[in-house]
């Protein structure tokens, strides 16, 4: 079985004072939960300290990025070093928000995905459709095209310790969410494609989280969907009460 992880992607939101405010009041209400995964990603800029104020709390912290060197003159990059040495044990990796706006590719993605891994992060890897590929039709064709590209080269034994988030871009930020049925066949086609690319009991290791206008109001039927084991959540995770309502589905 695999246990459900709920995943607050809180994007360039909160400065370091309300981040952390937003941490203990999230601790407060799920701290004690432990039959569901709970992960908070912040701001690079906050990571640390709302790491130090879930300290003693089951909830994790992850980045929303990084980047593949271990170090050098790369400006403004963030290493898989760093991200660990400030506390985060998984990273969010390919959003549909850094392939529009920063020029992401399967391939950047790949790169990433390699070196978390080989720094004992646990990757998050974003794929989805745009409206116009759902709109003709190739939903299936994207999504097998950025996880072939994506998890290329992966071994088993690394595969099993990554998670993929389904998230149509149309759904992110639009309150338009996929239906139960729309992402429970996405999902499906990604653990056919996994079992392809790996093993059965590879594929069936691996969480596959629904990410795209997620509320405390719509997890419940996408969590009743065989193969969505979770959500990745923008806006709803960005007030402690409605990720509590979340977490608790
Ligand atoms: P949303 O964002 O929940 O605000 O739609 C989801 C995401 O981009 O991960």
């Amino acid at each position: 079985m695999r246990k459900p992880l709920l995943a607050g992607n809180w994007k360039m939101n909160t400065v370091l004072q309300e981040s952390v405010q937003l941490a203990e009041a999230l601790n407060k209400l799920v701290g004690d939960v432990n039959d569901r995964d709970i992960l908070v990603c912040p701001p690079f800029t906050a990571i640390n300290s709302v790491a130090e104020a879930l300290r003693n709390s089951v909830i994790m912290v992850g980045g929303q990025d990084l980047f593949w060197e271990e170090k050098g003159a790369f400006t403004g990059q963030v290493s898989p070093k760093m991200l660990k040495s400030v506390g985060a044990s998984y990273v969010i990796i390919g959003h549909s928000e850094r392939r529009q706006f920063f020029a992401e590719t399967d391939e950047t993605v790949n790169k990433k995905l390699c070196a978390a891994l080989a720094n004992n992060l646990h990757p998050i890897i974003c794929v989805g459709e745009m409206l116009a590929e759902r709109e003709n039709n190739t939903t299936l064709k994207v999504i097998e095209k950025q996880i072939k590209g994506g998890l290329k080269g992966l071994a088993v034994g690394d595969a099993q310790r990554i998670t993929v988030a389904y998230e149509p871009v149309w759904a992110i930020g639009t309150g338009k969410t996929a239906t139960p049925e729309q992402a429970q066949e996405v999902h499906a086609f990604i653990r056919k494609l996994l079992v392809e690319m790996f093993d059965k009991p590879t594929a069936e290791i691996i969480r596959i989280l629904y990410g795209g206008s997620v509320t405390p109001d719509n997890i419940k039927v996408l969590m009743a969907q065989a193969d969505i084991d979770g959500g990745l959540v923008g806006g709803a995770s960005l007030k402690a009460d409605s990720f509590a309502k979340l977490v608790k589905y």
